[in-house]
């Protein structure tokens, strides 16, 4: 039995086999209608979604199976005290795969080690994200061609966002991937990604306060929220909130053919007027998403489909 807890729980062979199985539900999904049918997923959400928790459920149907779970901590057991450990040995008995969103780090992890079936970690605090890291994989081969040989400007919440982490841990396993870091002082990577994972690979990134000093030289213009829901002190949110806007007229300094990608939710860091332009691929990324969870469902539980 297999879990996913970071992109990394993949070899790059494993996961390109992920992303064409993704490509191959996407063109043929007929085929797969009901590759799961008698099989359940569990959702258990401690913390709110739209896309993740929506997204696997939308993939559990469209392969024949069933969905169950609660979306918040209140409207479960965890409200009387009941601990991760105890819920995952429950839902055991109730479904054949989980995905578990949390907002303590490691949360999901805990689970795993007390599960029969497998747990996917859908959001884990400040810490990994690994099936949005899946998505946002999918979207640029899908549309790029290729992993490799990109320059990717990662802006907005770098200290708190964990797409970015997850993203940073899953790309540099590819060749020639340049990092351009884009956020205020106070939103840095933290120094664990910077000194572990960038600088222990030899990984080429510079980080700067202006993004309209990247945009020129960016293939992908990854945008994210500031997460108000981590930081301390609300007068702190207020004033980065609206540190980045991307507008037409900074799209004007981008390449023709840079791709802007998004996690979602949106807030205020991409304006509206920029969604016309061909370059933006957000919502198309989340589309993506159901594929790719879609093919995670059906790897974890070692269904094949001829
Ligand atoms: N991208 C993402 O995780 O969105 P949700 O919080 O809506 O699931």
């Amino acid at each position: 039995m297999r879990h996913l807890m970071s992109p990394l729980d993949f070899s790059v062979e494993e996961l390109d086999a992920l992303l064409d199985l993704a490509n191959d539900i996407e063109k043929h999904p007929e085929k797969y209608a009901h590759a799961c049918a008698g099989k359940k997923l569990a959702t258990c959400f401690y913390e709110p979604s739209t896309r993740t928790r929506l997204s696997f459920e939308a993939a559990m149907l469209n392969l024949g199976g069933s969905v169950l779970g609660f979306s918040s901590a209140d409207s479960s057991s965890a409200a009387k005290g009941e601990s991760v450990s105890d819920t995952i040995r429950v839902i055991s008995c109730y479904a054949d795969i989980c995905a578990m969103r949390h907002p303590k780090e490691g949360a999901p992890l805990v689970a795993s080690q007390k599960s029969t079936i497998p747990v996917i970690n859908a959001g884990d605090g400040g810490h990994q994200h690994p099936t949005q890291t899946l998505t946002d994989l999918l979207t640029i081969r899908s549309l790029k061609g290729e992993l490799g040989n990109i320059t990717i400007g990662l802006c907005g919440d770098l200290k708190f966002g964990r797409t970015v982490h997850s993203l940073i841990h899953a790309l540099i396993r590819y060749p020639n991937v340049r990092f351009v870091l884009i956020s205020p002082e106070e939103l840095r990577v933290p120094s664990y990604i910077r000194e572990d994972v960038l600088e222990a690979n030899h990984i080429s990134y510079t980080e700067v306060e202006r993004l309209e000093d990247a945009m020129p030289e960016l293939d992908i213009l990854y945008m994210t929220r500031v997460q108000k829901e981590r930081f301390f002190n609300e007068e702190e949110y207020i004033r980065l909130k609206d540190f980045y806007v991307l507008t037409k007229s900074k799209m004007e300094l981008a390449k023709k053919d840079m791709l802007v990608l998004h996690p979602l939710p949106r807030v205020n860091e991409i304006s509206v007027e920029v969604d016309d332009d061909p370059r933006a691929a957000y919502f198309r990324q989340a589309q993506y998403g159901v594929y790719v969870r879609m093919a995670l469902i059906l790897t974890l539980l070692g269904i094949t489909v001829e």
